[in-house]
């Protein structure tokens, strides 16, 4: 039986908690957060026998295997380094940490520890995502010119999931002090790692970021100043060059991903739009002649497991899967290199 502990039990959390339920021989021992009485209700709700409200407190009472953190992105490094002090087997949300010395600090210290580390890098559940970056891997489509991708959010423009304003699981992903590094931080480092996972390495790019409020909004006395869109142009390894944009304000879209990738023999597009079918949907256009008749196949990839089934397998197996620390601070550094592209107003290598 593998012992899991979950620490931060906020939205998200219950996903966790959902998969992990599914994949037999895992047991959720316990509980944290620093709300007590959400830990609580949490724990009642997933039958989950003991819940605390420091981390550090459930490390030493628990008999644990493994934990799953899943606070706001702040605590990520804290928390992950704690668990790493015990030689457990971690999961961590997205984004791994703030800045890239605190990731490749966790990611120093996941190897010497030898414990098995993974980013909940959640688009890589899409099969059709699997297959496109085998696809490209075995050089399908030829030279890669171009990689063009997209993640779409409307939710500051939508109430379609709450009003914003009022609410605190929105309300920290906009504020810097806060621990945010706005939407590039929160759903940019999802297309940063799904597109460089199909397409490859990025070794330059030029980024520009913008926060669109006409006035200075506060919570908590806290300026909600983080980027709410990222525009950033893309150099990558393979000599391929693109576009890589990311947004809470493209209206109608609450939350769509885009990778397309064309190269002199073939292209493939995925378009993730909440649908499941989307997920493993992944258009083609290869083949003799398909490309110069710009005509398209529809592929539908076969299931692949996803990133809880990908870490269980991990402890099983003690072999590290796909979307360790390691390539989750290297997706930090394409983060921090955006920054100061922007701040600096220039091309920034990676
Ligand atoms: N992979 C994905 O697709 C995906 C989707 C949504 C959120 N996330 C990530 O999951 C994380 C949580 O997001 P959320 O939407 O659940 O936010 P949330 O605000 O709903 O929950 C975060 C919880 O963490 C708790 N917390 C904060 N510091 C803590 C600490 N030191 N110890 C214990 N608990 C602590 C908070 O009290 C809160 O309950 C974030 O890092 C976010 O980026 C990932």
């Amino acid at each position: 039986m593998i012992k899991l502990g979950i620490i931060g039990t906020g939205g998200m959390a219950n996903t966790h908690a959902l998969f992990f339920k599914k994949i037999k021989g895992v047991e959720l021992t316990a509980c944290c957060d620093v709300d007590l009485k959400k830990a609580g209700e949490y724990a009642k709700k997933h039958c989950i026998n003991n819940f605390y409200s420091d981390a550090e407190e459930m490390l030493k009472k628990e008999k644990l295997d493994a934990v799953t953190v899943v606070t706001s992105d702040k605590f990520h490094h804290p928390v992950v380094m704690k668990a790493l002090a015990k030689k457990l087997h971690i999961l961590c949300e997205k984004p791994i940490a703030l800045n890239r010395k605190d990731a490749w600090e966790m990611a120093g210290e996941a190897r010497k520890k030898g414990v098995i580390n993974n980013v909940n890098f959640s688009y890589r559940n899409s099969s059709a995502a699997q297959m496109a970056a085998g696809l490209i891997r075995k050089g399908a489509l030829g030279k890669i010119m171009h990689v063009d991708s997209f993640y779409q959010q409307s939710w500051l423009v939508s109430s379609a999931w709450g009003d914003w304003k009022t609410s605190p699981g929105w309300l920290w992903r906009l504020s810097t002090k806060m621990g945010s590094n706005g939407v590039l931080g929160d759903v940019g480092v999802h297309i940063y790692d799904l597109t460089t996972f199909i397409a490859g390495e990025i070794t330059e790019l030029n980024c520009l970021l913008k926060n669109f409020k006409k006035k200075p909004v506060f919570y908590k006395g806290n300026k909600l100043d983080a980027n709410d869109s990222a525009v950033t142009m893309v150099k990558y390894k393979s000599g391929a060059v693109g576009s890589i944009y990311t947004s809470r304000y493209i209206t109608g879209h609450p939350n769509d991903l885009k990778v397309g990738v064309y190269g002199d023999k073939g292209a493939l597009e995925i378009y993730l739009n909440g649908s499941p079918q989307s997920y493993e949907e992944l258009r083609v256009c290869r083949g003799v002649n398909a490309a110069g008749k710009n005509s398209w196949e529809t592929l539908i990839a076969p299931a692949t497991p996803n990133m809880y089934e990908r870490f269980i397998k991990g402890i099983r197996t003690g072999k590290n899967g796909q979307a360790d620390f390691a390539t989750a601070a290297r997706v930090q550094d394409y983060l921090d290199a955006s920054f100061a592209s922007d701040r600096k107003k220039k091309w920034i290598k990676t």
